[in-house]
């Protein structure tokens, strides 16, 4: 089926009375429980959410929750009834194990695709094409290519570096007053704020046309990619302190990436990783994030958030 044939049949309803139903993969996690939120506001989706333990204690009523596991299909089948829109954020890298990512994604699409879902909204990874080497960007580049090779319609969002993680490190150093940089000073690479990129996803699952359908969508900000100098000054417009500025240099990376495999899959994926970003090529086009998704943050508008979220000192 081409993409075109398909388009007809792939309307979003924006209509109350028939609202889509939005199974959230991943719901539990650090960015999926932000997509989760975005998602419960919005009156013209229902939402479902997926765990392995169903739902979580915090749950409130509003959210039907399922039990569904990417490494069982038969629990995807079930979660996936009546659904009209997947959007994931799942993964299992970097907690316990990356078949999630392999394996675990394989089987979440092949499910989508024989519940005949209207949009499969997949979180990916910018320039994972470009990177075999690390495992867990081939890992989205695997996905991304069975789901186009179903034909369902689909919209791969690309994420670069996230500014914020769930152990914030960049903030806890600069309040103690310190940049902690990879490799070098000025090599650029893109970054997105989470809250920013849950906005994201839940915009391209809620999206009302078909206009989004079989797209791949970089996010990112619209001044482009910022080397950790940059970051550096940036932050510092917003800080009282003078930052210290500590290089971990490229050469440490590249000697450790052998030995490092041999006792940690998930150090070796990260300094691949960073070994990755040397190269340059980790930077986000946010041409159609601002076409669907309306203007992109500058770094400086997603810094101060960012300063104000993790309560920095603002001058
Ligand atoms: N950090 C970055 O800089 C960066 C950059 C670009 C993209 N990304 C992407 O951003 C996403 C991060 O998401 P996050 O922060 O929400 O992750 P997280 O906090 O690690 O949470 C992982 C989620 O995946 C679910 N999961 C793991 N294994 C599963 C399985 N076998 N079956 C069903 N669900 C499973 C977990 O659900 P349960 O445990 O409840 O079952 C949980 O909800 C990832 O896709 C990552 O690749 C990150």
């Amino acid at each position: 089926m081409t993409p075109t044939s398909l388009a007809s049949t792939t309307t979003i309803s924006t209509d109350n009375a028939i609202k889509n139903k939005v199974l959230i993969v991943g719901a539990t996690g650090f960015l999926g429980s932000k997509i989760l939120q975005q998602l419960k506001q919005n009156t013209q989706v229902s939402v479902r959410a997926m765990s392995r333990r169903g739902a979580p204690s915090s749950a409130t009523h509003n959210i039907e929750w399922v039990r569904g596991d990417l490494m069982d299909p038969k629990s995807l089948d079930h979660a996936l009834q009546g659904v009209d829109v997947v959007v994931s954020s799942a993964n299992g890298y970097m907690k316990e194990t990356i078949e999630a990512d392999f394996a675990g994604n394989k089987n979440l699409i092949e499910a989508a695709a024989r519940a005949g879902v209207k949009r499969f909204v997949f979180l990916s990874i910018v320039a994972c094409d470009k990177a075999p080497a690390v495992p867990h960007f081939h890992a989205k580049k695997v996905a991304e290519d069975l789901i186009k090779a179903t034909g369902m319609p689909y919209v791969l969002i690309r994420a670069p570096a996230f500014l914020d993680q769930s152990k914030d490190y960049v903030a806890d150093g600069v309040k103690a007053g310190r940049f902690v940089a990879v490799g070098d000073k000025t090599t650029a690479w893109s970054y997105i704020l989470s809250d920013d990129l849950a906005q994201y996803l839940a915009q391209a699952a809620s999206y009302p046309s078909d206009e989004i359908n079989y797209q791949t969508i970089d996010v990112g900000w619209r001044d482009g990619a910022k080397s950790q100098e940059q970051m550096v000054e940036l932050i510092s417009q917003f800080t009282r302190k003078k930052l210290s500025f500590w290089t971990i240099p490229w050469f440490i990376f590249k000697v450790l990436v052998k030995p490092v495999q041999l006792f940690s899959d998930l150090a070796y994926d990260l300094i691949q990783m960073f070994l990755f970003f040397k190269t340059g090529h980790f930077v986000a086009n946010t041409q159609l994030q601002e076409k669907f998704f309306g203007t992109a943050p500058s770094a400086k508008e997603a810094v101060r958030k960012w300063a104000l979220l993790n309560h920095i000192d603002l001058k």
